[in-house]
């Protein structure tokens, strides 16, 4: 059994002793968040991310190291032990490896953590809010950003990709920053009739991603990967940007104001989880 609340001391110790042991890809390094209930590893997404790896010589998958829990810790603890240590994975990795060039992608429960760790919490009511990674990191060695059949979809937003019209079960309600910044390297697919990122009643649709879109993916992260690394060598590297201390913040709690992460659970989307629970 995973203890609810795994003290944040844990926490950064694991996180620090990590990062003295990161290897630099000389290709793309890829993190993978995998989906609620998936087990440890990259889950669905690992495959299309080994075929990138295929086509781009001596790139790292690195599986997300997070719970990717319900209810045991509780998705929306859960969904923040993935930010929090996206992030920081991220921040670390681009630290000891400047020149990395580094590819996310997370599905489901994952696709919300890589939204909310590259466009910020978002106001997401009944999650803790956390700030972006600073745009200038994201910048310098992101290539991509994909995300699939993510809960925190919303309708409009002008990076997506597929045939959803609709906003998903928890929709984010900023997506500014991803919006103004990141349109040109994020991709986030959702479908009619997905039960979370579409709030559709059909349970295949959140399965079936990477088989209907895993191709035109993978072109698109090559080209991107290739697009950089041809701006990479044009111009003189090195500038030392982000610091790990100002990557993000966090407040530390619940975003409902002082409510007690379970009576937040229990207020504040209990459509929204109920639909979840019934569906797992
Ligand atoms: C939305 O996010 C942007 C960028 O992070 C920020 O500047 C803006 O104030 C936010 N808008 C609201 C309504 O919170
Ligand atoms: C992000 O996008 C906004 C709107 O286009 C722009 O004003 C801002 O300078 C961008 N931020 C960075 C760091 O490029």
């Amino acid at each position: 059994m995973r203890p609810s609340a795994l003290p944040t001391a844990m926490l950064l110790v694991g996180t620090l002793a990590k990062s003295s042991s990161i290897t630099c890809a000389d290709g793309l390094y890829m993190v993978v968040a995998r989906g609620t209930g998936e087990k440890d590893g990259s889950g669905v997404t690992g495959s299309l991310a080994e075929d990138i790896a295929d086509r781009i010589e001596n790139s790292i998958v690195e599986p997300l190291d997070y719970p990717a829990a319900f209810s045991d810790p509780n998705y929306m603890r859960s969904e923040r032990d993935g930010v929090e240590t996206m992030q920081n994975l991220i921040t670390s990795y681009h630290k000891a490896c400047p020149d990395g060039k580094i590819a996310v992608f997370g599905y489901s429960q994952g696709g919300q953590v890589a939204s909310d760790a590259f466009c910020g919490s978002g106001g997401i009511i009944g999650f803790s809010q956390r700030a972006a990674l600073p745009i200038s990191l994201v910048e310098d060695s992101v290539v991509a950003i994909i995300v699939f059949g993510d809960p925190s979809h919303v309708a409009e937003a002008p990076y997506n990709r597929g045939t959803s019209q609709k906003n998903g079960v928890f929709p984010r309600q900023n997506i500014t920053l991803c919006e103004d910044n990141y349109t040109g390297i994020m991709r986030s697919y959702c479908d009619t009739g997905d039960t979370f990122c579409d709030l559709g009643d059909d349970g295949e649709v959140h399965r079936l991603y990477i088989s209907n879109y895993g191709d035109d993916i993978a072109n698109f992260v090559v080209d991107k990967y290739d697009d950089m690394m041809r701006k990479t060598t044009a111009t003189a590297s090195g500038t030392a940007s982000a610091s790990a201390s100002a990557s993000a913040t966090d407040d530390s709690d619940n975003a409902a104001a002082g409510l007690a992460p379970g009576l937040a659970l229990a207020t504040i989307a209990p459509f929204a989880l109920t639909i979840l629970g019934l569906l797992l």
